[in-house]
């Protein structure tokens, strides 16, 4: 068994490798990780530590995949709605869908007994009208929410605060290999805007035969791509882990506009082997891994390009 994931995912790590431990479904043993990650305020890039949106709303994005099956289940821009994964884990498992957005989400969420909460932080709600009051003009304030905010969207979101999702990936005592993923997105996103976190093939693919791949940081990078995709694709075609990964940083590499700076690749193959590469040069970015045989999960550095 191996479980990777990335710096963010201390508070769910251990209970996840807990549950594999004990023979679980492997998504089902994510998952549940996932789900105290998201209720951790201390990540504050995920579930009710995350930043809002432009408006302060908190809109979450998450996704699953069943590797066996390639079943994959996804929820995005969901609102007042916690834990985002296992809401995503039941789109697959209840609907004949793969992804709900929005109110669509929000009902279904209800539907099956999720509770509505209050999911804004009251530092991150803080935090959020400091930014405003910098930004905007006191005319802007004054009609505040009632201004155009696409001009907002290139001055106030910050690709920078937003360093991860946090992502999981697992090869399970049954040889399933499964991906899970989960995040608030952008600081200060336009409302709406969905992540990678939720598009599978871009945050986030798993496919039992091969290996998978998750990506954190900014999705706008890596829906262009579909890097998780290409990654899981290349070791169909016969390509090393390291050289499937490659690949992908290739492309990305190739696009000359928008932010790259922050993509974090994770991968495991079927052999168990593991590969995080990061495109933030001069800063240590960390994961989280498990293997059968080791005595506990270690924090280990990213490779960078
Ligand atoms: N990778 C997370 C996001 O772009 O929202």
């Amino acid at each position: 068994m191996i479980l990777l994931a990335n710096s963010e995912a201390w508070p769910g790590f251990v209970e996840t490798v807990d549950r594999l431990n004990a023979g679980e479904h492997g998504l089902g043993a994510m998952v549940a990780g996932i789900s105290k990650v998201e209720h951790e305020v201390s990540v504050r890039s995920v579930g009710l530590g995350g930043w809002p949106n432009m408006l302060g709303e908190m809109e979450f994005d998450a996704g699953v995949m069943d590797g066996t099956t390639r079943d994959v289940g996804s929820v995005g821009a969901l609102r007042d709605i916690l834990p985002a994964a296992a809401l995503a884990q039941a789109v697959m498992q209840r609907l004949p869908h793969v992804m709900l957005t929005g109110d669509g989400a929000r009902r279904f969420a209800q539907e099956i007994g999720f509770p509505l909460e209050n999911t804004l932080f009251d530092d991150s709600k803080r935090v959020w009208w400091a930014r405003l009051e910098k930004e905007l003009t006191p005319e802007q304030l004054a009609a505040f929410p009632y201004i155009p905010l696409a001009p907002l969207s290139r001055t106030i979101t910050d690709p920078e605060r937003v360093r991860d999702t946090t992502v999981f990936l697992c090869r399970d005592g049954s040889t399933g290999i499964h991906a899970a993923t989960s995040t608030s997105g952008w600081a200060w996103k336009y409302p709406g805007r969905l992540g990678d976190s939720p598009i599978p093939g871009a945050g986030f693919y798993a496919d039992s035969r091969y290996g998978a791949a998750a990506c954190t940081h900014t999705g706008e990078m890596t829906m262009r791509c579909g890097t998780a995709r290409t990654v899981v694709l290349a070791m169909r075609l016969g390509h090393s882990l390291g050289d499937a990964v490659k690949l992908a940083v290739d492309e990305l590499s190739e696009l000359s506009t928008g932010f790259l700076g922050g993509v974090v690749i994770h991968a495991i193959d079927a052999q168990e082997n593991h590969k995080v590469v990061s495109f933030r040069c001069g800063e240590g970015i960390e994961y989280w891994l498990w293997q059968t045989g080791m005595p506990g999960p270690e924090r280990r550095l990213a490779e960078t390009l």
